[in-house]
């Protein structure tokens, strides 16, 4: 689950980018598309017109995941669930639902668990992209997923709000989930031309230590136009400085994996 409950750091950006950057590695990739101003559906070229089956008829409507699966265009491999502005409801319309805060890991599960993964190509990683915000859909990804990617934007402020969000994973983990962890930190938008970058970038290293991915993503005009042509800045311009940093943080986050050598929830020994 990419999350940061304030809005453009950089989670977006990120869930596309390093989904887009896993599939080009070779592997099948799903992002949800949990944000219901559903940018990540745009970037993955996923159409997400009001009326468009997405998260909100899996959430609250119960429609399996595999039925709303739609393959991207961006690369081989990388498929997504798209969000359209219904999702927005779904903050409120979850409240008397029951087990409101762990449908989404139940939909998760079912997608990823035989039989219905017999029948269904399997999915190495699945990548949550969440709303601004610590409600019921930011909630239901917390308790969904097995780790937690926060993307850090190198500017001031960028360590504010956040203890809001480790709180709220650490009662996740006490209540609902205790396999949730934060694995991975990112930093974003760095301009190396800046004394702050840098300073931010060493603050977040201190508190987060070994979480911290060595990659760090540039503040580049490539990344932010890329969304404008429906497109990861992978595809969009692959040799470009964005593009290298999204790839090499991927590779690191995989990587990462691998060192752990313990089995899944879905019993799938992890082995990369
Ligand atoms: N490294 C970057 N350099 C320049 N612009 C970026 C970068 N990362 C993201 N952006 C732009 O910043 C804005 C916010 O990013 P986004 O990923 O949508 O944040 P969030 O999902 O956290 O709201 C978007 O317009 C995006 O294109
Ligand atoms: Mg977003």
């Amino acid at each position: 689950v990419v999350a940061n409950q304030k809005g453009g750091v950089g989670k977006t950006t990120t869930a596309v980018n390093i989904a887009a950057a896993l599939a080009e590695q070779g592997q099948r990739v799903l992002v949800l598309d949990l944000d219901p101003q559903g940018n990540a559906s745009t970037a993955l070229g996923i159409g997400h017109e009001p009326g468009t089956a997405g998260m909100y008829e899996a959430l609250i409507g119960d429609q399996p995941l595999r039925r709303l699966v739609r393959e991207s265009t961006e690369h081989p491999g990388l498929f997504g669930v798209p969000a359209t502005v219904d999702l927005a409801g779904a903050e409120i319309e979850l409240v008397p639902l029951p087990q409101r805060e762990s449908r989404l890991r139940l939909l998760v599960d079912d997608a990823l668990t035989p039989p219905a993964a017999a029948a269904n190509p399997r999915f190495d990683f699945v990548f949550i992209d969440c709303p601004p915000s610590l409600g019921l859909l930011t909630l239901n990804a917390l308790v969904a997923a097995d780790e937690v990617l926060i993307p850090v934007q190198c500017e001031y402020y960028a360590l504010e709000g956040l203890g809001q969000l480790l709180k709220t994973v650490d009662r996740v983990r006490a209540d609902l989930n205790p396999a949730l962890r934060v694995s991975n930190v990112l930093l974003t938008m760095y301009d190396g031309r800046t004394r702050l970058a840098a300073e931010v970038a060493d603050d977040v290293r201190n508190h987060f230590a070994g979480a911290v991915l060595d990659a760090v993503v540039p503040r580049s005009v490539r990344i932010s136009e890329a969304p404008s042509f429906a497109r990861t800045v992978l595809s969009y311009d692959p040799g470009s400085s964005g593009a290298l940093a999204y790839r090499a943080a991927a590779r690191e986050l995989a990587l990462r994996g691998a060192g752990s050598p313990s089995t899944d929830r879905h019993g799938r020994t992890n082995s990369r």
